[in-house]
């Protein structure tokens, strides 16, 4: 693959045709991170120019016959690191936007307000490999660490794509339909309601007879009482994140016929939250 250093943004370029994001990727298989991003959303995005992805080697600035970027650990130990002599050099050369974020499963946690951050500027990502990355990379070169969770992959490709495509999808123009990322699950601090399409009976299934009734205000009010439902009974601590319910959600699940004892016993109710008082009051339920 030809990997050519970045090209800085031209000045002269007028501002509508400027990729509204640009994100550098530095990688020892950029092979298989420019494959992923030819394909998909992000591959549209690029053709269409909203999106800039340079997927650059990090085997770029290295001088012998092997293209050596790794070495054994210091104090012993099994597998290989990578050095820091490559990989800084590599960066130097490159000069990729920053922030400049290694993905590592020390990182800091990758979730969808983090993504919402990188989603207004340039970054780049950096791919550790092996048993990591030499820790002076870690200190002296990056700018942060980013886990995409608690579990160890092979290498950051798949982290840094996991990465890429979430941010891409929140820049304006590379979704299809721009409303689908604004309430999706997370943005607004809980799961999405779920989605049915047809055919309206399915193996004896029945789409809720709301969503066909073309009463768009019941529709909204469902659809936010199951996002609220989905999120009590899946992931409390969202809940419990955003301070619990208000009288209004706690109102709106009653309407919809969720017993608020649940509330209570999935612990998305913490003292002093507005869930607490308003929902145990109103355990006259069904
Ligand atoms: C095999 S892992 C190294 C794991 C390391 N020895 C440890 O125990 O933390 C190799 C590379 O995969 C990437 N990686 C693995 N798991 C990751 C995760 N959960 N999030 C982000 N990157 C990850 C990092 O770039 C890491 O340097």
């Amino acid at each position: 693959m030809d990997v050519a250093p970045a090209q800085p943004a031209d000045d002269r370029t007028p501002a509508a045709a400027r990729p509204a994001l640009r994100v550098d990727v530095l990688t020892i298989f950029p092979g298989l991170v420019e494959s992923y991003c030819e394909e998909s959303i992000v591959g549209r995005a690029r053709r269409s120019g909203v999106l800039e992805v340079n997927v650059h080697d990090l085997r770029v600035a290295t001088t012998d016959a092997h293209r050596t970027v790794d070495d054994s650990p210091f104090g012993g130990g099994a597998g290989m690191v990578l050095a820091p002599g490559p990989v800084f050099a590599a960066v130097e050369l490159v000069a990729p936007p920053r922030p400049l974020l290694l993905l590592s499963p020390g990182g800091g946690r990758f979730d969808q307000s983090m993504a919402a951050e990188l989603a207004s500027g340039p970054f780049s990502l950096l791919c550790g490999r092996y048993e990591g990355v030499d820790q002076r990379v870690a200190d002296h070169l990056v700018d942060g660490e980013i886990s995409i969770g608690d579990f160890v992959l092979a290498g950051g490709e798949l982290a840094a794509l996991v990465v890429l495509e979430c941010v891409a999808r929140l820049v304006p123009g590379v979704l299809g339909n721009e409303s689908s990322a604004a309430d999706e699950s997370f943005t607004t601090g809980l799961l999405e309601y779920p989605h049915y399409t047809r055919p309206a009976t399915f193996r004896g299934w029945e789409v809720p007879a709301v969503l066909r009734s073309g009463d768009h205000g019941a529709i909204a009010r469902w659809r936010a009482a199951e996002s609220l439902r989905r999120t009590i009974e899946r992931r409390p601590d969202l809940v419990a994140a955003r301070g619990g319910l208000s009288e209004g959600e706690v109102r709106l699940l009653r309407e919809h016929g969720y017993p608020l004892v649940a509330v209570e016993s999935s612990g998305a109710k913490r003292p002093g939250s507005p869930v607490g008082d308003a929902a145990l009051e109103e355990r006259d339920l069904p």
